[in-house]
């Protein structure tokens, strides 16, 4: 026990930030220093040493723990090619998440930095506001194709929060211009995650990333999501228990009043908690019940699209056909930032008349340089078969994945496509999870480091229990499932010994 223990102990500390080297202080007050604009000024380039102190100095990272970077190095990006990425010391990195679930066509793509600068150097940018431009204009019609037969109609955003947020007040105002004004709640999945603004948090069903910023836009209303790994013993099968899932649906729109319900968002595999996915008898139901009551149906397919799951849009593989479908990341793999709504036109219908106007909308929403790279990124799509590649190595992926279920710490690998969780248990046959001090020690002081250290870059997460994602580039193929696999073996084995797991 106490040699186990001190292992443990060695391996984390080995790993801790302090012990990083060459870490520089970050400054205590603010001097306006300029040691960068300086060494630009006087046309030199500045050294790895000055980025770090004035990351240090200025950066304010998003869903960071800054405490760490007081005393090591923050991770410097330089350059990225293929499914890999380097830092500024030089170390080559396995991008296992696409950055961000996001670069699906991989880094380096020297085809999409030409049609940005070709389209900045014909129209570098012109809002979307009372006007059109030929790139936006085509983008929509080229998405539209790629997406479920009812929707036809393009409202282009940032981002994918943005893209929920307009959905969420695109029905409200539906609704009250047709009649039904009670018509404002909405209804979302247990641990889902659809955003930051007030508005796509309060769709968010994770309760620990909302409480600091309550009280947030009322009306949003949680049902189970999927997680069959997790599912109660008493369901026969999948099916029986997605069933269950679904009617909980109908069940939260009765409790709450059909008279009050504008909309259902999910995400076809959800992927915080892990990748849940459903089997397509989930969303029929799902469909039935939104129809009944009048309640809208919105995909969320801000990770799933554009390929991840093996098809263009994941609800084209569960055959399901939302009023509005929300994408964004992969529709320019991140190389523009850009995000899209899609709807039927009986949601736009209303605006078709007199002086309706949806009064909603971003500077910089389906920006021409953006959707210029996005409609390059998607030609690459076609030309290379991305998606075909997805579907054709989907079960070879999740077969080599599923070697590591030889772990003791292993309890589950899931999802679809190239979109996978592993699930870390403490007991594989009970299912017994880690508690919140135990995940901590797991995740964030070891394993994440630790991967890291060995080149992979994933995601390790517990805002529903502890997983480890991978989202690769749509690129890669079982060389690169192999490596991986390999890599995973390497941390989760060590993982297990922190825990004495045999
Ligand atoms: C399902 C889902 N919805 C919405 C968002 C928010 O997207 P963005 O960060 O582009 O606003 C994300 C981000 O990862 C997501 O995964």
């Amino acid at each position: 026990m106490a040699t186990k223990e001190s292992k443990a102990s060695k391996l984390i500390s080995a790993l801790k930030p302090g012990k990083a080297p060459a870490s520089v202080p970050a400054k205590a007050t603010a001097d306006h220093a300029t040691p960068l604009l300086d060494a630009r000024k006087a046309g030199k380039e500045a050294t790895p040493a000055m980025l770090q102190q004035a990351a240090k100095d200025n950066l304010f990272l998003h869903f960071t723990r800054h405490s760490p970077y007081q005393n090591m190095n923050m991770p410097i990006i330089t350059k990225a090619e293929g499914h890999h990425f380097w830092d500024i010391n030089g170390k080559k990195y396995f991008d296992g998440i696409s950055s961000l679930f996001s670069v699906n066509v991989g880094h380096g793509r020297e085809r999409l930095a030409e049609a940005a600068a070709k389209q900045m150097k014909k129209l570098d940018y012109f809002p979307i506001w009372s006007h059109a431009h030929a790139p936006a204009i085509e983008l929509a019609e080229r998405i539209l194709s790629y997406a479920p037969k009812n929707l036809s109609r393009v409202f282009f955003t940032t981002g994918g929060g943005e893209a929920n947020e307009t959905a969420w007040k695109l029905a409200k105002q539906y609704f009250k211009m047709t009649g039904k004004p009670m018509k404002h709640k909405v209804l979302t999945r247990a641990v889902a995650y659809h955003g930051t603004s007030h508005g796509a948090l309060s769709l968010t069903g994770i309760p620990s990333m909302k409480k600091m910023f309550e009280p947030l836009v009322p009306s949003t209303f949680r049902v189970p999501n999927t997680n069959w790994y997790r599912a109660q013993d008493d369901f026969a099968n999948e099916e029986e228990f997605a069933m269950w899932a679904a009617n909980r649906v109908e069940e939260m729109i009765l409790f709450e009043d059909p008279d009050t319900v504008a909309a259902f968002f999910i995400e076809p595999v959800q992927n915080s908690g892990g990748c849940f996915t459903s089997p397509p008898s989930y969303f029929k139901r799902v469909r039935e019940i939104c129809d009944k009551y009048d309640v809208l149906l919105v995909a969320d397919e801000t990770i799933d699209g554009f390929g991840r799951i093996g098809t263009m849009f994941a609800s084209e593989r569960y055959g399901l056909e939302p009023d509005m479908l929300v994408c964004a990341k992969g529709i320019t793999s991140a190389y523009q930032p850009l995000g899209a709504l899609m709807m039927t036109e009986k949601l736009f219908e209303p605006f078709k008349h007199g002086t309706n106007i949806f009064s909603h909308g971003y500077t910089f929403a389906g920006h021409p340089v953006a959707c210029a790279v996005a409609l390059e990124n998607l030609d690459i799509f076609d030309e290379e078969d991305l998606v075909g590649n997805v579907a054709r190595n989907e079960a070879a992926f999740k077969k080599t994945l599923e070697k590591l279920k030889d772990l003791p710490i292993v309890g589950d690998v899931r999802g679809a496509g190239y979109f996978y969780a592993i699930e870390l248990v403490r007991d594989k046959d009970t299912r017994e999870s880690f508690n919140d001090e135990e995940s901590e020690k797991l995740l964030r002081q070891f394993l994440s480091h630790h991967m890291y250290e060995n080149g992979l870059y994933c995601r390790s997460d517990d805002r529903g229990d502890p997983v480890v994602q991978l989202a690769p580039p749509l690129t890669i193929g079982q060389k690169e499932f192999d490596e991986l696999e390999q890599t995973l073996r390497h941390s989760l084995t060590l993982a297990g010994e922190l825990f004495e797991l045999m």
